[in-house]
């Protein structure tokens, strides 16, 4: 049984659906940039005009609403609000998202906002980006520029989206910008930086938003048991999961790498020994800063892979069979119900805060029937077993206050261009006419019912 309370709803982000990306004063971010160079994007797509939501957000608004969508989660474009990411606030990107609250309000949708979800300020990217220190001060002078113009209607926040997959960018060579290939040692202090700057975001909502909800949704590489009846595969996963990666190239993947030092107050001690030669002076001290009383721990879920433990008691990750359905999106992952679900479980048991689930979703390759309607029956099937998961983990005790479907909408998915669909609603990207999936019908009622007839 999910709470009464419940928090439904659906997200997106600014530059995933935005488009206006040169107008109004709006300075670049380096997904502009990234996306104009040939060879980055599938079909060499960009997101100039994406869903063209900056100027068709009263449409989509109306249209969540007559979806039943109570909840929804957005991104502000920091280049929106500061062109140069510090300093001068463009006072046209203050009046769209305050355009937008206001209309999400008025009809009667509460506003969950995404301080950063990766559209880095293509000046702040030209004098290091996140491996700049400095990087956290202006992340704070954003959120307070946020906190002062936003917090009187905006009582959720989230400091940062997915800070692994931006640093996959830093650390890989592919994907995402800037395509760096930064060896570990210096992963550890830009990572550090992407955690100050969480850290002082929340402080300033916290002081100008008393009555503030705040966290962050970050992601990570996600295992299950392979028998969940068995408490060795139990441990396994929950090892891998949590614990450090395997893979000591992978560090920017980890969950607890991130998540304990803003919620714990500490980096994992396994970890510690090999990466803590790494970290920056100070980072005692930045500690205090990095972990703000929160009050939910969001988190990004899409799939994962079972786990077990090997003849010499090591947690091993179990390969799938071939042809296991896998997400069309960028990383390929597996549509594993129950990585949902044991995430919850082993989150809530070391943090210890509420769940809210900020992104969970199927990338498929929707397309209109002859019926000029979207039948997406593997969405569907998607989202009903995810959302079983998380009902199962309820019922074993794990607090869970909210589930986000990923995306509202189709969205401009990154380096796949709009080559994949995850969205409830359908956009032609031709004639930007929008069109509500099944999935989307199907949620309404979900949401309507509470998952009663689940
Ligand atoms: C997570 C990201 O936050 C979002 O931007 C992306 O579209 C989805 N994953 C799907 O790949």
């Amino acid at each position: 049984m999910f709470k009464k309370d419940f928090i439904w709803g659906a997200a997106s982000a600014a530059y995933q659906i935005e488009g206006g990306a040169f107008e109004d004063g709006k300075g670049p971010s380096v997904w502009d940039v990234f996306s104009h160079q040939p060879g980055n994007v599938l079909f060499n797509h960009n997101g100039d005009v994406s869903c063209d939501h900056y100027h068709k957000y009263k449409e989509d608004i109306a249209l969540f609403k007559k979806l039943g969508i109570k909840n929804y989660r957005f991104s502000v474009s920091w280049p929106r609000i500061m062109p140069n990411g510090t300093g001068e606030v463009n006072p046209k990107g203050i009046e769209f998202y305050n355009n937008l609250i206001n209309e999400l309000l008025a009809n009667g949708i509460t506003p969950y906002m995404t301080l950063f979800h990766w559209d880095t300020p293509k000046a702040l990217d030209n004098i290091g980006g996140w491996r700049n220190p400095a990087i956290s001060d202006y992340f704070e002078e954003y959120a307070r520029v946020i906190a002062e113009n936003f917090g009187d209607r905006v009582k959720y926040f989230m400091t940062l989206n997915e800070p692994q997959s931006f640093m996959h960018g830093y650390r890989e060579r592919t994907g995402m910008p800037p395509v760096a290939g930064f060896p570990i040692c210096e992963m550890v202090p830009t990572i550090h930086n992407v955690l100050l700057a969480h850290g002082k975001a929340a402080k300033v909502l916290r002081e100008l938003v008393p009555d503030a909800k705040i966290g962050l949704a970050p992601c990570g590489n996600y295992f299950y048991p392979l028998d969940e009846n068995n408490p060795s595969d139990v441990e396994a996963a929950r090892q891998l999961t949590m614990g450090i990666s395997q893979d000591l190239e992978q560090l920017h993947w980890n969950i607890s790498w991130y998540s304990d030092p803003i919620y714990l107050g500490s980096y994992p001690a396994d970890q510690l020994e090999v990466y803590g030669k790494y970290l920056p002076d100070g980072w005692e001290e930045d500690l205090k800063i990095i972990c703000q009383p929160l009050d939910f721990c969001g988190q990004n879920v899409y799939g994962g892979y079972p786990a077990t433990m090997d003849e010499n008691g090591k947690p091993m990750k179990c390969e799938l069979p071939a042809g296991w359905t896998r997400l069309g999106n960028n990383a390929g992952t597996p549509v594993t119900p129950l990585s949902l679900k044991w995430a919850t479980i082993f989150l809530y048991e070391r943090y210890k805060l509420p769940i809210l689930v900020c992104e969970n979703g199927m990338a498929c390759t929707d397309t209109v029937s002859v019926d000029g309607k979207v039948h997406d029956p593997q969405r569907i099937d998607y989202l009903h077993r995810y959302i079983k998961g998380i009902k199962e983990a309820t019922e074993m005790g794990v607090d869970i206050m909210g589930y986000f479907v990923w995306s509202v909408m189709d969205v401009f998915e990154w380096s796949k261009g709009y080559s994949m669909r995850l969205g409830l609603i359908y956009v032609n990207y031709q004639t930007l006419e929008r069109i509500p999936k099944d999935s989307a019908y199907w949620y309404k009622e979900l949401m309507e019912t509470n998952a009663e007839n689940l």
